[in-house]
């Protein structure tokens, strides 16, 4: 017998089958007057964190909804981060009310706009940010993937196949958007805590929506309390395992005993590519023997590198 209960999958199954924890966001985008227009989502997640030459969200909506026919159009899009504030649940919950035109969410919002950085660098027209945001966000959707760019705004009444599978329209009422990140902006406070290091004080109050959802309410939870759990401590290989692999990196490179030493605590499924991006450094430095010396450099490196 299992302690488990089966539950039908149904369409929105976060919402009706399910308890998920997901991020609110208000969408900024450009209405077709060239102003910007606010709209709630929740499914709006990373995409490419590492290994191409850009990083990426992704975001799903309706397709007939404001954000993405101006994404369609306008292909500019701001995740705008609020804090918990009950005021700006609210607000948040009245901009996620489907059908009402741009210009009548926005005329009645008590929330403020303001400039973001990107615009101001590329010299691209961009949708203003929620000044009330502790993080935003700024994004290009990248029409390019699957011809995301086939997929035409206008269709309010659902759209008929055939559909993206990822990039553009997906299904009669949905769509998808990669959305390419241009900046991370975040307001001083936030900002100083990721540079000085985080402490509990230091996170800001973030609404989580809680998923679930019935025909009255929007369920939520602020989060109030900030708790660690610390990493694993790090498992020491044998420095026979990290030797072996380094006589195997670049038959022109040497590791001494003491720079492999220095990658016992490495995890073992990084041990090859650290130690060839070591390797490389050596190539570009002309040096054919590493040992805790040039280690010590590679390193010095690394950190400079993640502060910037
Ligand atoms: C907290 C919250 C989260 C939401 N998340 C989504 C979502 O991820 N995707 C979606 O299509 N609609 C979502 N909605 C509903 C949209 O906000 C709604 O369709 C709204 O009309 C979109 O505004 P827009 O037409 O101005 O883009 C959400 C609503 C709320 C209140």
């Amino acid at each position: 017998m299992s302690n488990f209960k089966n539950l039908r999958i149904v369409d929105n199954f976060y919402q009706t089958s399910s308890y998920f924890p997901m991020p609110t966001i208000l969408v900024s985008t450009i209405d077709d007057e060239g102003n910007t227009s606010l709209g709630a989502y929740s499914l709006c997640f990373p995409y490419y964190v590492a290994g191409k030459s850009y990083y990426a969200m992704i975001l799903e909506c309706r397709n007939s909804s404001n954000t993405a026919q101006n994404i369609l159009k306008r292909r500019k899009a701001a995740l705008n981060f609020l804090p918990h504030k009950k005021k700006y649940f609210k607000e948040t919950v009245r901009l996620g009310y489907p059908g009402d035109s741009s210009k009548e969410k926005m005329a009645k919002t008590n929330l403020h706009l303001e400039e973001g950085l990107a615009g101001m660098e590329d010299q691209s027209k961009r949708p203003m940010i929620v000044s009330e945001s502790f993080q935003v966000f700024e994004c290009s959707w990248v029409s390019e993937l699957e011809n995301g760019f086939e997929s035409q705004a206008g269709q309010l009444e659902g759209y008929e196949p055939p559909y993206k599978d990822f990039n553009g329209i997906t299904s009669k009422f949905g769509a998808h958007f990669i959305l390419k990140i241009d900046k991370i902006i975040m307001k001083e406070k936030y900002h100083q805590a990721i540079i000085d290091g985080v402490k509990p004080k230091s996170f800001p109050k973030i609404p989580v929506d809680y998923g679930y959802r019935d025909n009255t309410n929007f369920w939520y939870i602020a989060s109030t309390r900030y708790m660690k759990e610390p990493i694993p401590a790090a498992k020491e290989m044998d420095i026979s395992t990290v030797r072996f692999a380094a006589d195997r990196t670049d038959p022109n490179i040497k590791f001494s005993d003491d720079a492999c030493q220095k990658l016992v605590k490495v995890p073992r499924i990084f041990l090859k590519a650290a130690l060839e991006s070591c390797a490389k450094w050596a190539r570009d430095n002309e040096v054919t023997v590493i040992t805790s010396k040039e280690m010590e450099i590679i390193n010095d490196k690394r950190n400079k590198e993640k502060k910037s």
